[in-house]
């Protein structure tokens, strides 16, 4: 196992190090944006369906927040998200014309199968997946499918299956986006553009490592922390908490930024960290309102800012600058950071890292 791990101390290390490679690998034969990238009859599919409904348990879940967003701005199609265990026991009115996506690492978690089973008992048929196995038995019950390139993953904590199911999603976007005729030429060419990029863009974001590490040792101590973002980036707020919990054991909760002042804020003292994703976005005024309603309450602000966002090192504002401002494809980079905090803060606290108390990596029993 210590040749396999190289240079790196963990799996997780050496995964979140992969991701260049992984997304490159997931877009390798991707030369235009076609349906048959997802398989045999996806045009006709695409062409049927009116709406989305996305399946999916955990850090998949999450990605398939990220890709509501995508979707309803750029294919224009109507995306409901729903975590797995819960859409398969509630009564809900089926719509024969969804695409049901299903997202999973595994491809095995039982949840995930169970709601499939579920959608397709109540008559939907346009199933489509999102995984990172093709042996799976979720590849196997879909009509349709995206097999991401992440390649194996040890670490319970999942890092480079995340990114490259982003990366799935986001050729799935412009696909419907495509089918639907909502995608000009030219949007194609400079998205195609930017996805191919997103390996450099990730190993710049990487190189951020020591300056996370000083933040990760601050983290040691605490034993609660909050995570902040908007829009696209509430969904990767998200997933930093849930990596800092289950690597670290801090407990950590994600809020839209906006929802603040509807509770929250009364957690806030010199004791709470606020991390805080800033992309120079068009909520980024709306933002700084926000992180100014933590600093007024003494609490202590980790800022992961986009470049020309403004925002400087002051008393109790940290910030650390993120290499470029990376449009719709931000969450992915704004990821990344996320994964090295948690990780730093875990290694820090003494953790078993690879290996979390309580967790199994696929989670193959209800
Ligand atoms: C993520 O870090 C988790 N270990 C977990 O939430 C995971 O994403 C979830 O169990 C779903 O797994 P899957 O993608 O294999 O279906």
């Amino acid at each position: 196992a210590a040749a396999e791990l190289g240079p790196y101390r963990h799996y997780m290390q050496k995964e979140i190090f992969e991701q260049p490679r992984a997304i490159g690998d997931t877009l390798q034969d991707v030369d235009a944006i076609v349906p048959a990238l997802f398989g045999e009859g996806a045009e006709q599919v695409f062409k049927e369906i009116d709406n989305v409904l996305i399946l999916a348990c955990g850090t998949s879940y999450y990605a398939g927040m990220t890709a509501r967003y995508w979707i309803e701005s750029i294919a224009k199609i109507p995306v409901n998200v729903e975590i797995a265990s819960e859409y398969r026991y509630r009564d809900s009115v089926p719509n024969p014309k969804s695409l049901v996506v299903t997202i999973s690492q595994s491809g095995e978690t039982a949840d995930t199968l169970a709601a499939l089973k579920h959608a397709r008992s109540l008559g939907m048929e346009n199933t489509l997946t999102i995984c990172n196995v093709a042996s799976s038995a979720m590849v196997r019950e879909c009509k349709l499918n995206y097999i991401t390139r992440a390649g194996v993953e040890v670490g319970v904590a999942s890092t480079k299956a995340f990114t490259t199911q982003l990366v799935g999603l986001f050729m799935l976007t412009m696909c419907l986006a495509k089918v639907k005729g909502n995608l000009t030429a030219e949007k194609e060419e400079s998205y195609l553009k930017q996805l191919r990029h997103l390996p450099a863009a990730i190993t710049a974001t990487l190189a951020l490592e020591p300056q996370v590490m000083a933040w990760a040792d601050r983290f040691v101590p605490k034993e609660n922390a909050l995570f902040l973002g908007r829009g696209m980036h509430y969904p990767i707020a998200l997933e930093g908490a849930l990596k800092l919990k289950e690597i670290s054991y801090i407990h950590a909760e994600a809020y839209p930024a906006g929802e603040l002042k509807h509770g929250p804020l009364a957690l806030v003292t010199d004791a709470m960290p606020v991390v805080v994703i800033a992309p120079n976005d068009e909520l980024l005024e709306k933002l700084k309102s926000n992180m100014q309603e933590v600093h007024a309450r003494g609490g202590e602000l980790y800022v992961f800012a986009d470049a020309d966002t403004q925002i400087v090192n002051s008393d109790n504002i940290h910030v650390i600058r993120m290499p470029e401002h990376y449009g719709k494809l931000s969450p992915i980079l704004h990821t990344v950071t996320l994964q090295l905090l948690s990780y730093h803060t875990a290694v820090s606290r003494g953790t078993d890292v690879d290996k979390p108390r309580n967790l199994a990596k696929s989670v193959t029993v209800e």
